[in-house]
């Protein structure tokens, strides 16, 4: 394949951000272009391992983080908080599906935010729209929302201080199985806090077995450490391209700004600029597919992001909203299987369900994401295809930003602790027992297949 690094810059961009001084741009990539990758290539390529397994059922993608991460709420404690409930999560799906977890981080590079409209009015005065920490800034001025490239390398930075962090706590022994008491300390009380220390407990009491049947942390490394990734969406190709770099132990180019990307259902034009650039790649690339994607585009897609058909290349990603999953999914399935393509099937019941509440904050009901999980199960149970993982938005916080849950969050509540700086993110309440949900819907999903071979 003749690919280059920059070939996007031919192509229509849609989602990008025009920098009015092109001369501090160009800097900025000279610079980016000499720093370190903050992955190494043999990890993308053991994701991609680990998400051909989900392809195949034999593992689940659990992908979670928030919207967008921002320079203001970086700190150590929001990072611990929400690895933790993704080990949460991963725990309870493992225990209760018996299934290997692929956990995947939107974070350490999750910055740049596509918007459905380029400006933004509030009380009669238009400015350009918020784009992301790496763009611009959220504040309602004229010169905050100006791009600015020098908010590149604050970016890299964070993503490097993120990435080494969540090593350490990969690693380190922060992870270790044994501490699955411990991190429901601070745990929210309700119905699913008891469900998930019994479960606790239960797990408690098979690794006092296998201790004293000879399997400790110290012999087995599988019980102390975790693989923990991490993922953003490529929309800043300035950025991704400075982080683009050739694998030393194949001579392929690999995205080195984290070990997956996506695109976004906002710039997956089959011929423009940010496919370009994601098909070049050897990373496992991410696919939204939202409700105006059609049977002509997703073959282009697949052809053009996955020529070589690698299962865990491609990831489809289906986000169209409670109540249209099965008006949309079942095409999207009838074409894959017609041509025979090798993809792993998620759904983001995050992106299709958000609305404006009664009390003007943009939120998304917490049944609206349960159901359209079940949605997604359902039309994949129906046509014997695998669900392979879920993608959402969430934080380890205790945020009010998506209404209902054990712990009802209610319209009125939203204005309490309403943080995000983009989409409204699930709360750990509410992520654990979207977590419960979905491994009650992977393990009905075992018995009716277990029951039919
Ligand atoms: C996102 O994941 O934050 C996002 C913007 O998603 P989508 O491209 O599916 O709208
Ligand atoms: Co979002």
């Amino acid at each position: 394949m003749t690919w280059q690094k920059s070939d996007w810059r031919a192509k229509p961009r849609v989602q990008m951000p025009d920098y009015p001084d092109a001369a501090a741009l160009a800097d900025v990539e000279r610079k980016l272009s000499t720093y370190p990758l903050l992955v190494f290539a043999g990890e993308a390529r053991q994701l991609k391992t680990d998400l051909a397994a989900a392809g195949r059922g034999e593992a689940f993608l659990l992908q979670g983080g928030d919207c967008a991460e921002s320079f203001a709420a970086f700190n150590s404690d929001a990072i611990r908080d929400t690895f933790k409930v993704m080990l949460q999560m991963a725990m309870v799906l493992t225990f209760g599906a018996k299934v290997p977890v692929v956990k995947v981080g939107r974070m350490a590079g999750q910055f740049a935010k596509p918007r459905s409209a380029a400006t933004e009015t509030v009380n009669g005065v238009e400015l350009p729209s918020y784009r992301g920490d790496i763009i611009n800034d959220l504040d309602f001025t004229p010169a905050a929302r100006i791009p600015d490239p020098a908010k590149m390398l604050q970016a890299y930075t964070q993503a490097a201080g993120t990435l080494n962090l969540l090593r350490a706590f990969s690693k380190g022994g922060y992870a270790d199985v044994h501490q699955v008491h411990a991190w429901t300390l601070g745990f929210a009380e309700g119905e699913r806090a008891a469900q998930y220390r019994d479960m606790a407990n239960r797990i408690q009491d098979t690794l006092d077995f296998m201790a004293a049947a000879g399997f400790t942390a110290e012999t087995n490394a599988e019980l102390s450490t975790v693989d923990f990734y991490t993922s953003h969406e490529a929309l800043l190709l300035e950025y991704e391209e400075a982080l683009c770099r050739r694998d030393s132990l194949t001579g392929h180019w690999v995205a080195g700004s984290g070990h997956m990307i996506w695109i976004g259902d906002r710039t997956r034009q089959p011929d423009g600029a940010h496919v370009e650039f994601a098909r070049g790649v050897l990373n496992p690339i991410g696919l939204k597919c939202g409700p105006s994607m059609n049977t002509d585009d997703l073959k282009r897609l697949i052809e053009r992001l996955n020529p070589a058909n690698e299962m865990g290349r491609l990831t489809l990603i289906a986000r169209f909203g409670a109540g249209k999953v099965e008006e949309h999914l079942p095409r999207l399935i009838r074409t894959v299987e017609d041509e025979g393509a090798n993809v792993v099937w998620v759904c983001d019941p995050m992106h299709g369900n958000t609305i404006k509440s009664d009390s003007g904050y943009k939120t998304r009901p917490f049944q609206s994401v349960l159901a359209e999980v079940q949605e997604f199960f359902g039309v994949h149970r129906g046509a014997g295809t695998t669900p392979g993982g879920v993608h959402f938005e969430m934080t380890g916080a205790d945020v009010t930003e998506c209404t209902g849950g054990v712990r009802a969050v209610t319209d009125e509540d939203l204005s309490d602790r309403y943080h995000t700086a983009c989409d409204p993110r699930l709360n750990a309440s509410q992520s654990l027992e979207l977590a419960f949900l979905v491994a009650e819907e992977l393990q009905g999903l075992r018995e009716v297949r277990r029951a039919a071979s």
